[in-house]
């Protein structure tokens, strides 16, 4: 497989929650979807160090869906696995976290984006409920793996969506379903209050669940 990495073949994606994983040991099934320095091999279970993350590359990957002349942003983009698929799938793609995780981000798309393709990936500091104003509105894609996870935090991602989303914005969000993080709360009660969304995919083994979230000025 051609490694287009500056890096070579050996590309860590590490992140602020202490993920340490080479690349090359990550897999997607389909060839036309590898990442350079990711080999398509089956191996299901070199999944699991970002289990949320991983499973909306692979549901991506399932649904074939293509990026190409979208504009899409990463929420709490943590390692910029998501961002950086959605890049190489041909995405004009914006991954933002907090200022802190940053530099990581950047250090992750320079090693895995091609040169003639950096231009579309954009690391930015986006905190919630704080400088969204900052950003677009009516992004093709919304995407946030894992990021349902402080209860506090809620009110404030959910400002964010808010001011991002517009009648023509797809979200997914890939979450695990914590019971002591109260997700549900985040999924059956605030999210409802604004937008409509469908249950996308669930991985029972995993309790980890994708939801496709639309504006309610869709319907
Ligand atoms: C559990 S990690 C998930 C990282 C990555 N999306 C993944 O699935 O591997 C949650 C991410 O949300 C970010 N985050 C937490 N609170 C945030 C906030 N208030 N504003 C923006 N990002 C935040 C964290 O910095 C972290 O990168």
């Amino acid at each position: 497989m051609a490694s287009t990495s500056e890096a070579g073949a050996r590309s860590p994606v590490t992140g602020c929650c202490g993920y340490n994983q080479p690349l090359e040991d990550l897999c997607f099934s389909s060839p036309a979807l590898c990442l350079p320095g990711w080999p398509c091999s089956a191996s299901g279970s070199l999944f699991s160090p970002l289990p949320k993350a991983l499973t909306l590359c692979k549901y991506f990957e399932e649904q074939k869906l293509s990026f190409w002349g979208k504009t899409v942003i990463e929420l709490g983009a943590g390692t910029g696995i998501v961002g950086i698929l959605a890049t190489l799938l041909g995405g004009d793609v914006t991954l933002t976290d907090l200022p802190l995780a940053l530099k990581q981000i950047q250090e992750n798309v320079r090693r895995n984006v091609p040169a003639e393709h950096l231009a579309r990936a954009r690391v930015c500091a986006l905190t919630w409920g704080l400088n969204h104003e900052e950003f677009l509105r009516d992004y093709d894609f919304i995407l946030g793996a894992d990021i349902v996870y402080l209860k506090d935090t809620y009110p404030m991602l959910i400002r964010t969506l808010r001011h991002l989303c517009g009648p023509h914005s797809t979200i997914y969000l890939s979450s695990k379903m914590r019971q002591e993080h109260s997700t549900a709360v985040f999924y059956d009660g605030l999210l409802p209050e604004h937008f409509t969304s469908e249950l996308a995919y669930r991985d029972e083994t995993e309790n980890i669940n994708i939801y496709r979230v639309t504006s309610k000025q869709n319907s």
